[in-house]
């Protein structure tokens, strides 16, 4: 019998190895740029693609950070203040179980303090996510590959995303920038 049931255990133990291997292979992550146009997961820029400027293009833009060290050299541009509006967002939907958004946080004193707060709410199937608050540092440059999102651990299936910008209440007069670089989903 010992003979026998042996190597029986030893094959369920080698399978299980191959199933765990298989599985964490199986759970990859796909970079989308701001700027694609077609493909599985396209952002949707709202109210429309116009009140979004694509930032490495856009000569009146305040903000002009290095497009060296942008993903794919490309990023949109939009400030939301209560008093300009219109209200602005993106939105998109992905399939998945993993989530990060990127952006470009920009400081003083390469742009004005009260115009590079980044503050902004991400609602994931309609669950709002705590927001992510920015206020600009004196004598900094601009920051890069900064996560304002991430969830590790949502249900897998597909999911609709929106973010949109979020005037802190504790500075009501400020305009928020938002300088979307990229996302990645797994
Ligand atoms: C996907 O990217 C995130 C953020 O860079 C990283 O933390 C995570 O480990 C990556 N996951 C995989 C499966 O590569
Ligand atoms: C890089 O940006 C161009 C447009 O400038 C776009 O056509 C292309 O799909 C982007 N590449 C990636 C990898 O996102
Ligand atoms: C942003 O998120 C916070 C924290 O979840 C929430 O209290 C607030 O109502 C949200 N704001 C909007 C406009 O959804």
């Amino acid at each position: 019998m010992r003979i026998l049931i042996r190597p029986l255990l030893g094959q369920a133990h080698v399978s299980l190895i191959l199933f765990t291997t298989f599985a964490l292979a199986a759970l990859h992550n796909v970079t989308v740029d701001d700027s694609v146009l077609t493909g599985t997961v396209v952002p949707q820029y709202l109210p429309s693609a116009s009140a979004w400027n694509q930032g490495n293009t856009c000569q009146g833009c305040a903000a002009q950070p290095d497009p060296a060290m942008a993903y794919n050299g490309t990023w949109h541009d939009a400030s939301y203040s209560l008093l300009s509006g219109p209200f602005l967002s993106f939105e998109f939907s992905f399939a998945g179980t993993a989530l990060y958004l990127y952006f470009i946080l920009a400081n003083a004193p390469n742009f004005l303090l009260l115009t590079a707060t980044t503050s902004v709410n991400v609602t994931v199937d309609g669950v709002t996510f705590p927001p992510f608050v920015h206020f600009p540092t004196p004598g900094a440059g601009y920051q890069y590959n900064v996560p304002v999102f991430a969830a590790e651990s949502l249900a897998s299936g597909t999911h609709t995303v929106t973010l949109q910008p979020i005037v802190p209440t504790s500075a009501p007069t400020d305009s928020v920038l938002m300088l979307f670089d990229y996302l990645i989903y797994s």
